[in-house]
């Protein structure tokens, strides 16, 4: 058993290596190093709750609840493919929200032998975690959903949803007012019972109302909850790292639904309303003439280039084709001509994706640039390629107010001499919304799978 100095000290040393964590995940050189911190914080906060005076008993339990967590969670790591990164996100969102709200109840059935003030700023903390808690288990488990396509990516919206989230806020203040004041263990109970279901309802509907393109605000803001839950978990139960941890991940995942929002040009409350910028006309039919291209003519026009852009988007995750891209930059980097890629912020299906695959297949950084430094830079460009990518090259964006990502800044790629976008169909994006790009006069569909056309591409480059 370890005294309470020594927690304490270890909760101290477990802070600062998260917060040495989140320092270190902000730049890509030292993401892994971030990790490292992370993990070790986190073994370090494990083995001093276990060894405190907290746990007195039971200590079976909680080795083989920890076996079989560590089990499931090592396994769904293991199997985990990159794309399917952001629906493993959300589902251990939707845990921390379950834990939350069952601490809660544990925590109020249990006995606290806590009175006066302190009593009910105790039940004020059960209740505003079994809130928080609830909201970010349903609105997780619904954005797993989308996230992998179980559950329509189109925004469910409802008539009157305003009035009904308002209905639903007071309800919940109102159910507070009587757990709080209730006269018996029963009353109590089921006003936290009504709570949650409303908590878990708004949750659902919050996700529900969400249209696809506006996703990644909310795999955003549902991390952030997620560590405003435990946080509030640290309050009811008188944990200072769970405190501590909560609030970074909560503040933090706030800074990046702040981000995502800027970045997607949408009001950070219009969105958590639901259903922002879907609620216009219809997105207007794109017509024209598609142009396809080959493997021969898309080599010849990189070959005749000499200033080439590449826009990576999820199709490129889907193919796993950042090494052939990585080769294909070495080799035109080679021949004197200057490679860039441009990255939009909401690129694939979680912040920073194509970010995480060009630096596994070693692309230098100094050439990868987010969308804000690169945007004026279209007109000097020769070739762009467009690797898997549709909803951040969609024109529509800037000129279609009825488009449901009417406002969204995208890589303006039309404005260089060619284009050449790479994808195996005609198919939409996420956002389920048709692209003008594709039938404009400068734009080549090189139609296939991005991987084996890039390795086609390489072949005749090299030869
Ligand atoms: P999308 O708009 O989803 O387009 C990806 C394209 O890749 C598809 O049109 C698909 O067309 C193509 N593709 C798929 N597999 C391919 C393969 N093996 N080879 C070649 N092409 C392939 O992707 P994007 O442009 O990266 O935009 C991201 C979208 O996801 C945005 O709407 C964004 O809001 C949303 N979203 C983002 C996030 C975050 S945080 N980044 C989170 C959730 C949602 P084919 O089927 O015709 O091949």
């Amino acid at each position: 058993m370890m005294s309470q100095g020594l927690v304490t000290m270890s909760y101290i040393g477990a802070s600062i290596l998260f917060i040495l964590s989140l320092g270190g995940l902000s730049n890509q050189e030292t993401a892994r190093r971030g990790n490292y911190y992370g993990m070790v914080g986190m073994v370090i906060a494990i083995l001093a709750t276990a060894l405190s005076a907290a746990v007195t008993e039971n200590y079976a339990v909680l080795v083989v609840a920890l076996l079989v967590g560590g089990f499931i969670g090592s396994q769904a790591a293991l199997r985990v493919q990159m794309t399917q990164m952001p629906e493993l996100v959300a589902a251990m969102h939707s845990l921390v929200g379950m834990a939350a709200v069952l601490v809660g109840y544990a925590n109020f059935l249990g006995e606290s032998g806590l009175t006066g003030v302190e009593k009910t700023i105790h039940e004020v903390e059960i209740y505003l975690g079994i809130l928080i808690g609830a909201v970010t288990f349903s609105g997780s488990v619904i954005a797993f959903g989308k996230l992998c396509e179980k559950i329509s990516g189109k925004p469910m919206l409802i008539p009157g949803r305003h009035y009904l989230n308002l209905i639903l806020l007071f309800s919940a203040i109102a159910f507070g007012y009587v757990f709080l004041n209730g006269v018996d263990v029963d009353e109590r109970l089921m006003a936290l019972g009504l709570m949650t279901l409303v908590a878990l309802l708004f949750g659902v509907h919050m996700v529900m109302a969400i249209g696809g393109a506006d996703m990644p605000v909310v795999v955003s803001m549902l991390n952030s909850y997620s560590g405003w839950a435990a946080a509030a978990t640290g309050f009811m139960l008188n944990n200072d790292l769970l405190i501590v941890t909560g609030a970074l991940v909560g503040s933090s995942g706030a800074i990046l639904s702040y981000i995502m929002c800027r970045a997607m040009n949408r009001h950070f409350l219009s969105v958590i309303a639901g259903g922002f910028g879907s609620a216009g006309g219809t997105a207007a039919e794109v017509v024209g003439e598609v142009q396809p291209i080959d493997v021969t003519e898309t080599v010849q026009l990189l070959r005749d280039a000499k200033n080439i852009m590449i826009i990576p988007g999820y199709g490129m995750a889907v193919a796993q084709a950042q090494h052939t891209v990585n080769e294909i930059t070495k080799l035109l980097k080679s021949k004197g001509k200057t490679v860039r890629f441009g990255i939009h912020p909401v690129a694939g299906r979680m912040p920073g994706h194509m970010n995480v695959l060009l630096a596994e297949a070693k692309v230098p950084y100094d050439i990868v640039f987010e969308m804000e430094e690169i945007n004026e830079e279209f007109g000097d460009v020769d070739v762009t390629i467009v690797i898997g990518a549709n909803d951040i090259v969609n024109p529509s964006a800037l000129n279609d107010p009825n488009s449901p990502i009417a406002g969204m800044p995208v890589l303006e790629c039309w404005k260089g001499e060619t284009t050449i976008v790479m994808k195996r169909s005609m198919a939409s994006g996420y956002a389920g919304v048709g692209n003008p790009l594709f039938v404009m006069d400068n734009t080549r569909m090189l139609f296939g799978d991005a991987n084996a056309k890039l390795q086609e591409v390489l072949k005749e480059l090299q030869a």
